[in-house]
């Protein structure tokens, strides 16, 4: 690969940040000014913004997504031993929180066509054990909201739902984060909503859950040096809500864009699926939100994944893989499952490549990406 910049990045953060940066840079020195770092007043704000755009009551800011959901789990009143299905192909993130709060993640394959959990495999998951499942709407497509609230509700199980991807996608009449008891999302800097560093949030319309996870996130105190809960130090900084506040109103705008994008990419893209370039499928109309622009390079293609990846990169274009190794074939979680048990995720795990996806993304740099696949797929 050349060292020289890439000619379509795989994101772009400054198109994102220079229009709005006086705005941002006002919202910093006010903080500054006001010396208000922590659960100060642009936290509140941030809090409820977010939750209500999502459609939900009550917002609680955390260090990080991994701490929504490992706290989260914990103030749902998830205890050791229990079991939480989570699926094969996710961020390891869920597997960590889940193993962070003491309870066992039970994995489940994947649909191979929309990479998203299957709920018929979780079927044969559920046992006397299982106290939740954790769908992860994957790269910014939600899990049917119809099919996991019968599944949950048939199971008696706790839906928590992992959004770190899927900041305000909808489906079904439901916004991510609104189906289940609770849910987390991350404002890591690339996230569609990130942050200038570290981010996350629970969202829930349980006022004694949101309060418990004021309190987990605080120390485990309701109150200044009175310790109710064996909590942790997990507050996402008042600079850091001060940023979001102000980006949280262009977030509709920035996934409209990163759909058109998708929808360009889609059209260009469609001749080429006989060639085994296919992909990941959209399976509602509208409200997937393409945190992440993923093909699948099927056995058909005259190349694998791995070459057309080098290749693009020859190109001047960047890519990503998400994620290249199941959580069940990580070196730490191996008593998660053995080669062969989650098949349609393994096989994903060595055909897909994230192309590039920004708000910003313009059709010509789109166009050069599908034009760099073709001249890969026949040289
Ligand atoms: C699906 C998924 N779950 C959880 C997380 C964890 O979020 P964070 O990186 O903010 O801890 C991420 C983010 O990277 C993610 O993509």
């Amino acid at each position: 690969m050349s060292n020289r910049p890439p000619k379509v990045p795989f994101v772009n953060f400054s198109l994102q940040h220079q229009p709005i940066q006086s705005q941002i840079a006002e919202a910093i020195r006010k903080i500054i000014q006001e010396g208000d770092f922590i659960l100060g007043h642009a936290l509140a704000e941030f809090e409820t913004a977010f939750a209500a755009a999502s459609g939900v009551k009550y917002g609680v800011g955390l260090a990080c997504g991994t701490d929504a959901i490992a706290l989260g789990l914990q103030a749902c009143g998830i205890n050791p031993g229990d079991e939480i299905i989570i699926p094969a192909n996710t961020f390891i993130a869920t597997a960590i929180a889940v193993v962070q709060a003491k309870a066992i993640p039970i994995l489940v394959d994947c649909d191979p066509e929309t990479a998203l959990i299957d709920l018929t495999a979780a079927e044969t998951a559920v046992t006397s054990k299982t106290k939740a499942i954790i769908p992860v709407h994957l790269y910014g497509q939600m899990v049917s909201p119809r099919q996991l609230l019968d599944f949950a509700n048939r199971h008696d199980l706790i839906i928590f739902e992992d959004a770190a991807q899927a900041h305000l996608a909808h489906r079904e009449g439901y916004r991510a984060g609104s189906i289940g008891k609770a849910a987390a999302f991350s404002f890591y800097p690339s996230k569609n909503l990130g942050s200038f560093g570290d981010g996350g949030m629970l969202i829930t319309n349980d006022a004694q859950l949101a309060d418990k996870m004021r309190t987990l996130r605080n120390y485990g105190a309701p109150s200044k040096y009175l310790h109710t809960e064996i909590g942790t130090n997990s507050r996402l900084d008042n600079l850091q809500a001060a940023v979001l506040n102000v980006k949280l109103p262009y977030l509709e705008k920035w996934n409209r864009d990163r759909t058109d994008a998708a929808q360009h990419y889609n059209t260009l893209l469609a001749p080429l699926k006989h060639k085994g370039i296919v992909p990941i499928a959209n399976h509602s109309s509208s409200g997937h939100i393409y945190h992440l622009y993923v093909i699948k390079i099927t056995e058909e293609s005259s190349i694998n994944r791995n070459t057309l990846q080098e290749k693009l990169g020859q190109h001047g274009i960047q890519t990503g893989i998400h994620y290249p190794i199941p959580c069940h074939l990580q070196p730490a979680y191996q008593n998660l499952g053995n080669r062969g048990d989650f098949l349609h995720a393994e096989t994903l795990c060595e055909q897909i490549l994230s192309l590039p996806m920004y708000p910003g993304l313009s059709n010509t740099q789109i166009e050069q990406v599908v034009r760099a696949i073709v001249l890969s797929l026949n040289c």
